[in-house]
């Protein structure tokens, strides 16, 4: 088959349109990734899809709308279908709904519902609104390889296959919508996209599929069916570096002096570093290393490349994205570096045992890092914290001296000073864990644990093993700390209603642990944890 190339004009579009009425296929861009279309009317036209990428059949395609009402056609809306779509559409939000019968089983893989998008990319609205039905599209790279974000990339991997290519230029966003699934008044992330967790969260309660971090096995199986498969891989085998930052680069650097060939894609900030070695950067910012890092992917294949080594993002926001695609395009294939005694991250609300799951690592032989201790530590008298605080908050600084009552007061109600005295302290604090840990390491113990309530706003998740996160009820939380900080319930409830909820760690952790008050069972439950990790 020959792949007519079609510009983004009336022309091309018209001509784009008439091959879709006649059940063919078209890639077209979208403000995402490029989407391979066909008609969602037809069966015919998704078993071709289907085949063009490669695509096992059980793997839904998205419906592509140009407007929120033409959804009514196709599936049964609801009054939050709306209301999201009203505050995220057109861009870059699938929605799952119950489907109609216009839409072919073929087209959603068996399943009784059907994903709903409204792209923004102009292109793609005008495209859509010419054929006048609805687009059924998947990504438009062979299945398993990451998706394309040039037209270029299409062509690269379906020419030959399909009957056209709208071509439409780089996309904005780099890489796929975020899907949801409603449910009730709230829902469910199954895939993290631009319209982020916290963007979702500003109007409905979100939760997240919890497979968007793990890796699926037969107990653990993604909502979105695609999700199960190899995903976004390049051709040459991928390796994600988790370790402090120092250690990943001199690991990278090393790695270069043995094979100037090896890939590597390092941050802007290694640029110094790594000068007149062969890299590739992924930018400082979230939205860029989105754009970026598909088109970096593909851009290792057909080089020597025997391996590609990787940094791993922080993932607040779109980054989140960005670490999925890359957990996935990697086949969860991560390299410890630095430090490499396993380090456990012990994290959790206020209240719910830490301490105790804690004193439970020490007893099993395991060092511990209390980051609490280590703050107070770092807070004497003249210490360079001290200073370096002083300097940026004079007001909370008297005789060498940090007041934390007035430096608290100060950074309550402003975000951006509150990120300061985060930035700094964690950093401060996490140097110190890192040296505590070499140390342990050296004198030869063989696993540690990091007690953390901010591990996952420091970044310090990024270089642990493993995150375990305590839970445990509300009143045995509220208990504990009345008894211990000496505050009544209002203010424990107020404390705790600033803090990440149980749903967030049963996300973002890769083991729970439900503290019911014994601690037996506790230790029982670390000792199997400590089984897995610590080899
Ligand atoms: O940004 C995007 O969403 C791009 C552009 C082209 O719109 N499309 C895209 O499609 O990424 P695709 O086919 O590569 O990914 C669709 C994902 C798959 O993981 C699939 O399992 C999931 O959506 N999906 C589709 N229908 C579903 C359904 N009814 N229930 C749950 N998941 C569904
Ligand atoms: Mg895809």
């Amino acid at each position: 088959m020959k792949t007519l190339h079609l510009k983004d004009t009336a022309a091309g579009i018209a001509r784009a349109a008439r091959i879709i009425k006649k059940g063919g296929l078209v890639a077209f861009p979208t403000e995402t990734v490029y989407g391979l279309g066909g008609s969602a009317e037809d069966a015919g036209s998704a078993k071709k899809i289907y085949e063009a990428k490669g695509r096992p059949s059980d793997n839904p395609l998205i419906i592509h709308i140009a407007r929120a009402e033409d959804a009514e056609k196709y599936a049964y809306t609801t009054p939050l279908y709306y209301r999201l779509a009203k505050a995220f559409c057109p861009g870059p939000l699938t929605m799952i709904l119950k489907k109609k019968e216009t839409v072919p089983y073929e087209v959603t893989g068996g399943l009784d519902t059907v994903a709903v998008r409204i792209p923004s990319h102009p292109a793609a609205r005008r495209f859509i609104e010419a054929c006048g039905v609805a687009i059924a599209a998947p990504s438009a790279n062979l299945s398993g390889s990451p998706s394309p974000t040039e037209a270029e990339h299409v062509a690269a991997d379906l020419d030959g296959r399909i009957d056209a290519i709208i071509y439409g230029g780089g996309c904005d966003i780099g890489l796929e919508s975020t899907i949801i699934r409603l449910d009730g008044d709230g829902a469910v992330i199954l895939r993290p996209g631009a319209v982020t967790e916290e963007m979702l969260g500003r109007l409905i309660h979100v939760g997240r599929d919890e497979t968007l971090l793990k890796k699926p096995d037969a107990d653990l199986r993604p909502q979105a069916p695609g999700m199960k498969y190899r995903h976004y891989a390049p051709k040459v085998p991928l390796y994600l570096l988790k370790g402090p930052h120092d250690d990943v680069a001199a690991y990278m650097k090393r790695k270069l002096d043995e094979d100037p060939d090896a890939g590597v894609i390092c941050t802007e900030a290694d640029k110094a570093l790594l000068r007149g070695r062969n890299v590739t950067y992924l930018p400082n910012d979230a939205e860029g290393q989105a754009r970026r890092l598909f088109s970096l992917l593909r851009g290792y294949d057909g080089r020597d490349a025997k391996s590609i080594l990787c940094v791993i993002p922080p993932r607040t926001g779109i980054g989140l994205a960005v670490y999925n695609r890359l957990l996935k395009a990697a086949g969860y294939n991560i390299i410890q570096v630095g430090i490499t005694i396993p380090v456990i991250g012990l994290t959790g609300q206020s209240g719910a045992g830490k301490s105790t799951a804690a004193q439970c690592f020490e007893q099993l032989g395991g060092f511990v890092c209390d980051c609490d201790e280590i703050y107070h530590g770092l807070l004497y008298k003249n210490s360079p914290l001290c200073e370096t605080l002083g300097a940026l908050f004079p007001e909370a600084y008297r005789d060498g001296e940090i007041d934390r009552k007035i430096l608290s007061a100060t950074v309550f109600s402003d975000k951006e000073k509150l990120a300061l005295l985060n930035r700094t302290a964690h950093g401060a604090v996490l140097d110190r864990v890192r040296e505590l840990l070499r140390q342990a390491q050296a004198d030869g113990k063989k696993f540690a644990a990091v007690d953390a309530s901010q591990l996952f706003e420091s970044g310090y998740d990024n270089e642990c093993t493993a995150v375990v996160g305590v839970c445990a009820p509300l009143q045995a939380r509220l208990k504990r700390i009345t008894e211990r900080d000496g505050i009544d319930e209002e203010r424990a409830l107020a404390r705790l209603e600033n803090q990440h909820n149980e749903d967030f760690f049963r996300v973002y952790c890769d083991e729970i642990i439900e503290n019911d008050g014994d601690i037996t069972s506790v230790c029982d439950k670390i000792g199997k944890i400590t089984e897995k990790y610590v080899k």
